[in-house]
């Protein structure tokens, strides 16, 4: 067991003190230079949870070829957001470079390189951080979102079964895109550019393979497609043709006009639109998919959970406040944050731009990534609880049967470095309207016995697994028909907005 190996080795490597701080010791692999890259390929992020659960080192060292990592384990997660000189945005670029087939100028920008490379970098994360964070933004983004949830229910109102994943990516990567991208008029009302998405999406790491001639031929000409959708939607023409008097502020063409400002030439700006969605769709569209499958997996579960949603809905017929669904039916937001913590296990970090300390005593040396894999977290019973391999959204609620926030507030997998995801409270908010949506339109059933979840991919590369394969599941329009609920949003600037 390449691992245990590799455990036994750093033995031969002691914390050194160097100029005051402490060098971590390197864990070697069974086969050299090359051994912790062959883990990582067969095991995915598991690989360096692996590492963690098995030492009691607070942080260690490996080397993937030529590329040398400091792992960090939760013990540690207290300190990160005191550690300076790091960078999210080269870390990006190594993970995507190659797969995404990224340009210089691109790269220039994301490697940080310079001050102006850094400053761009800040800006964007700032722009986000307006954009998508304050409540009134939260509410028009999502209300949006889900008029187009809805539209897409529309459309298949009369279907008997569906691929659920695939379902779950076109209704919600399709409303999330048109959303931002133009509504109707952008590259997401075409259906062939939301399934060429999926397929590059869910292929990244077979493009990551540096021989071109072993990288499948459908996934590359998905790519390529996918390119040119961004690549001929021009926000000008979208902003002429909705006419002077009715300019929306849109959140993609702040960041566009940002990129422009710093140089980015317009290949640039198609590579920022790809990085974009490969940063923002696999993440919601995974959490949502698990959602579905545990509920259907679990039919004593998605009954309490419809329970709960036909009171909230009959209590106030016409109209729900979307804001209000983590109250109203906090087994349904229990089972989202079970999906988080459960299916969380993927690991997060940061680029080195100067040798720092972790703790004040670590050397986190220049060039090297900090790495922190999350599954060690969420996996300790000290914090979740009995059976922490289990899932049971029972451990988010507490004996009131509201959410239990404090437990809610140690997930991790918005972000381990003091800045966290700026999508995430619009994230819960798309969530439960897909899921509410889905759960009001249709009831479902399996088709072949007994509901069976599907295993995590281990080649997802950012952010949550993905089911490793596609499950068929029968549905049925319910006794009762809900098409006509309105969602409200009524949280406002005084009033906490949930994440
Ligand atoms: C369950 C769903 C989601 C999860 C688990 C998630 C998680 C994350 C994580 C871990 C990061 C990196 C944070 C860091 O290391 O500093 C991140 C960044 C980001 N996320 Fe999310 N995310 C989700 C959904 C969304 C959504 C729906 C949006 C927007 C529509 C979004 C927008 C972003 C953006 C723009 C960044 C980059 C921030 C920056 O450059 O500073 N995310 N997300």
């Amino acid at each position: 067991m390449p691992v245990h190996v590799a455990v036994r080795w750093h033995a031969l490597f002691f914390d050194e003190e160097r100029s005051g701080c402490i060098v971590a010791q390197t864990i070697l692999p069974w086969i050299p230079y090359f051994g912790h890259v062959l883990g990582y390929i067969k095991h995915g992020d598991d690989y360096f949870s692996d590492l963690c659960d098995k030492t009691s080192l607070p942080t260690f060292n490996i080397g993937m070829a030529s590329v040398n990592i400091s792992l960090i384990t939760p013990k540690m997660f207290k300190h990160l957001p005191k550690v300076h000189h790091l960078g999210l945005a080269p870390l990006v670029l190594e993970m995507f470079r190659r797969s995404l087939g990224l340009g210089k100028n691109s790269c220039d920008l994301l490697s940080e390189k310079d001050d102006h490379a850094k400053f761009f970098c800040k800006e964007v994360s700032r722009l986000f951080r307006e954009e998508l964070g304050p409540a009134q933004q939260v509410r028009k983004h999502a209300l949006k979102i889900d008029e187009y949830i809805c539209s897409h229910i529309a459309k298949g109102n009369d279907i008997t079964a569906m691929d659920l994943e695939d379902w779950v990516f076109k209704c919600l990567v399709g409303s999330l895109g048109k959303a931002l991208w133009g509504g109707e008029k952008g590259p997401f009302a075409d259906d062939n550019f939301i399934k060429q998405l999926r397929i590059f999406l869910l292929n990244i790491q077979n493009l990551n393979n540096p021989v071109t001639l072993m990288i499948d031929k459908k996934v590359l000409h998905a790519r390529q497609y996918v390119r040119q959708g961004f690549e001929s939607f021009s926000f000008e023409e979208f902003r002429a043709a909705q006419g002077s008097g009715d300019q929306e502020d849109n959140l993609l063409d702040n960041v566009r006009q940002l990129c422009l400002q710093h140089g980015a030439s317009t290949e640039g700006w198609t590579d920022y639109q790809m990085l974009l969605i490969t940063g923002l769709a696999p993440n919601i569209m995974a959490a949502s998919t698990w959602l579905m499958h545990h509920l259907l997996a679990d039919p004593a579960l998605q009954t309490s959970v419809r329970e709960q949603l036909y009171r909230f809905v009959e209590a106030s017929p016409d109209s729900i406040d979307l804001s209000q669904v983590s109250d109203a039916c906090p087994l349904l937001a229990a089972t989202w944050h079970e999906v988080l913590r459960f299916h969380g296990s993927f690991t997060l970090g940061r680029y080195v731009h100067q040798d720092t300390t972790l703790a004040g005593k670590y050397l986190l040396k220049k060039g090297t990534y900090a790495l922190t894999p999350i599954r060690p977290h969420h996996r300790d019973a000290r914090t979740w609880g009995p059976n922490p391999d289990e899932f049971h959204p029972e451990r988010f609620l507490g004996s009131d049967g509201k959410i239990n926030e404090a437990r809610r507030r140690h997930l991790r997998v918005y972000g381990t470095f003091g800045l966290l995801c700026p999508g995430r409270f619009l994230a819960v908010h798309m969530a439960m309207a897909l899921a509410v949506r889905m759960l009001l339109a249709f009831e479902y059933y399996a088709l072949d016995g007994p509901h069976v979840i599907p295993q995590e991919a281990k080649d997802s590369v950012a952010g949550l697994a993905t089911p490793a394969w596609d499950v068929k599941v029968g549905v049925r329009k319910p006794p009762i028909n809900y098409d006509h609920v309105k969602f409200i949003f009524k949280a406002g600037l005084d009033t906490r907005i949930q994440e």
